[in-house]
């Protein structure tokens, strides 16, 4: 049977139907959920038990696999509690507790509650996410989602046409500075977390539909002054997060959700952490294109 996708929220998000993640898709239902993410931006599917493995497999049907590393996040490799190419997105430790309130790691996650998109802070950025829930906690923990290209369809003309040229910094230093997690990371981890350019108007390669490409990640716009910038920048987020643009998923275990990162931010919603159990694991899709053109350092 082929797969069918219900719209949970139109032109946005779908529900895709009669698909099993655990075993080989055929060609027609990897195109069909293909073209369901370009012209909607966020699939979910229930039902999917499946191993870290099957998810992996699964999340190359759509391109190559983007490794988390030490650019992208503070953890060590020997504190790694699941495999190399897969982004924990639990609040768990290698023996499996709830990190404690004080964890660099449980604070440094918390930047995942900012609206923002995925890897935003590498020149390259991330295309997919794929998102497994394993464990969920019993309240809390959903995850939101906000249309970036509805934002920006909604835009005046003369907001449009300002932002048309704007190129935007983004960095990790950005985000967690926000939360005051900066003066907490080591000069190695700053200098590995060096900001990269980003367009801030994106056009889809396959619809051609222009978005805004906000992140909590950006912190500059080239050649504005930097508060200018940032409020901006707010205003922008503030515009776009809006709940018209906005979609919340519900966590059940053995849900898998599935979002374009060029269309779309998202946010985690906070749960009792420090003594309930969620265990995510994001496979990412690396992206195919700069949005900008990075400055060469000297
Ligand atoms: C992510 C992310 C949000 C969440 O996986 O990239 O930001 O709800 N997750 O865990
Ligand atoms: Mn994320």
């Amino acid at each position: 049977m082929s797969i069918q996708i219900r719209e949970l929220m139109p032109g946005f998000v779908g529900e895709v139907i009669g698909a099993d993640l655990s075993k080989p898709l055929a060609q027609d239902d990897v195109l069909a959920i293909d073209q369901g993410m370009d012209r909607l931006a966020v699939l979910v599917f229930h039902g999917q038990n499946i191993t870290d493995e099957q998810q992996l497999e699964f999340s190359l049907n759509f391109g190559a696999i983007e490794r988390p590393d030490r650019k992208s996040n503070i953890t060590q490799d020997k504190d790694r509690r699941i495999r190399a190419d897969m982004a924990d997105i639990s609040n768990l430790n290698k023996e499996h507790q709830p990190l404690g309130r004080n964890d660099r790691q449980r604070l440094f996650n918390l930047g995942n509650q900012l609206w923002h998109s995925d890897s935003s802070f590498r020149a390259t950025p991330a295309k997919y996410s794929l998102l497994s829930g394993r464990i969920c906690p019993s309240q809390g923990g959903n995850t939101e989602f906000a249309d970036m290209r509805a934002a920006y369809d909604a835009l005046d003309l003369q907001t449009k046409e300002k932002i048309e040229e704007i190129v935007c910094e983004h960095s990790l230093l950005f985000s967690r500075g926000s939360l005051g997690f900066d003066d907490d990371l080591t000069e190695e981890e700053k200098q590995g977390f060096a900001p990269v350019r980003q367009s801030l108007v994106r056009v889809h390669p396959k619809s051609g539909r222009k978005s805004l490409y906000l992140s909590a990640h950006a912190g500059r716009i080239v050649g504005w002054p930097t508060p200018e910038a940032r409020i901006f920048l707010r205003d922008l987020n503030e515009h776009a997060t809006q709940s018209q643009f906005v979609y919340a998923h519900k966590w059940r275990a053995g849900d898998l959700v599935m979002w374009d990162n060029r269309q779309t931010m998202h946010r985690a919603r906070p749960f009792e952490d420090t003594s309930e159990v969620r265990d995510m694991r994001r496979t990412t899709i690396a992206g195919e294109a700069m949005t900008a053109r990075q400055v060469v350092a000297a």
